[in-house]
């Protein structure tokens, strides 16, 4: 482009500058229908009202499963009773979310305001009037005036910290010792069964690269006791035989072998945040935690080889009894399980 091309387009461009922009200005309002309509303005009151008589219903929803459905001890129990808190629990919270959004929406006053920028920290006067406009806001909510409404979200506001304070309130007088978490049910011969069937598991079952999810042979008591998935949640283990001749670390520092001929059995709960380790990759000997990837190499002690995971899997001791049954030679080397407060990190 020539020198003379680009002096004329200057000149074009020069005379378009718009050094400010018209202020648009605002549409013209638009009254909402209750606002010219009682009838409408009444039925979105009965609207409002509505919402927060589904909070109430679902705060005493949450009450009667919380009573009615206790969580038992199987899996099915647990989900018919998580299923049921969680329902109602969400209908006491959405209808206080809905019905308020609703009521500002439909019901406060429709007043349009422009308000100029200005700097952060405003003036004193101005902070003055922010505090009249908040007491103008809540005149203008008309709480003074619908008393039916005052009494729902008062309700409602008022009986929804039940579905917080009562499962607090229910463990009252449980049993908080911390210390139950550091011991299992494992212990010296109890057999190792796979999971779920119960069958108790030989050692020549088990062939090189295999894995079995494995739970206590004495879990089945707990049925009785009604504490059977606790105990089992705690106890489940991986178990895995390599060649003999791979394992680096298979003995505790005292010298005894915690292996039996290749065999090796660790927690199946990470040391992270105690999601189920169950992915073996069979070449490298590694076990993955599939939430966050920590990864523990089981021909080394289950030593963390990668990830946030701060300490290894604490391992279940095996060897057989005589009629060649895996059995465990006492409870994990270490509480199983995340790291918490009183436990070593290494
Ligand atoms: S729970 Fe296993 S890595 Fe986080």
């Amino acid at each position: 482009m020539s020198a003379h091309d680009n002096s004329h387009d200057l000149e074009v461009r020069d005379s378009n500058v718009v050094d400010r922009f018209e202020d648009p200005g605002h549409p013209d309002h638009q009254p909402r229908k209750g606002d010219t309509d009682p009838k409408a303005n009444k039925k979105a009151e009965r609207q409002v009202l509505f919402l927060f008589a589904v909070s109430v219903l679902g705060t005493i929803g949450f009450v009667v499963a919380y009573f009615a459905l206790p969580p038992g001890d199987t899996a099915e129990s647990m989900r018919t009773s998580n299923l049921a808190l969680g329902g109602a629990l969400a209908f006491a919270l959405l209808g206080i979310g809905t019905g308020a959004i609703h009521w500002a929406k439909a019901l406060m006053n429709d007043h349009e305001k422009s308000e100029e920028r200005h700097l952060q920290r405003s003036d004193d006067e101005t902070r003055a009037a922010a505090v009249e406009v908040l007491a103008e806001g809540t005149a203008d909510s008309g709480i003074s005036r619908r008393g039916a409404l005052k009494g729902a979200v008062v309700s409602a506001l008022a009986l929804f910290p039940i579905t917080i304070a009562l499962p607090l309130i229910g463990n009252i007088g449980e049993d908080w010792n911390v210390g139950k978490l550091k011991h299992t049910i494992w212990k010296k011969g109890v057999r190792l069964s796979r999971d779920p069937n119960g069958r108790p598991i030989k050692a020549s079952d088990v062939t090189i690269g295999s894995v079995f999810h494995v739970i206590p042979d004495n879990l089945e008591e707990h049925h009785e006791t009604g504490d059977y998935m606790d105990q089992k949640a705690k106890a489940v283990v991986l178990l895995v035989r390599l060649d003999p001749r791979d394992l680096k670390a298979d003995q505790s520092p005292a010298g005894e072998t915690w292996s039996y001929d290749g065999i090796v059995a660790y927690s199946k709960i990470c040391t992270h945040v105690g999601c189920p380790v169950a992915l073996y990759e069979q070449q490298t000997h590694h076990l993955l935690c599939p939430c966050h990837q920590s990864t523990f190499d089981i021909a080394d002690g289950a030593r963390v080889v990668f990830g946030p995971a701060k300490r290894p899997l604490p391992q279940l001791p095996i060897t057989v009894d005589d009629e060649g049954y895996l059995v465990a030679q006492s409870d994990f080397t270490q509480p199983v399980g995340p790291s918490f407060w009183e436990r070593e990190t290494k």
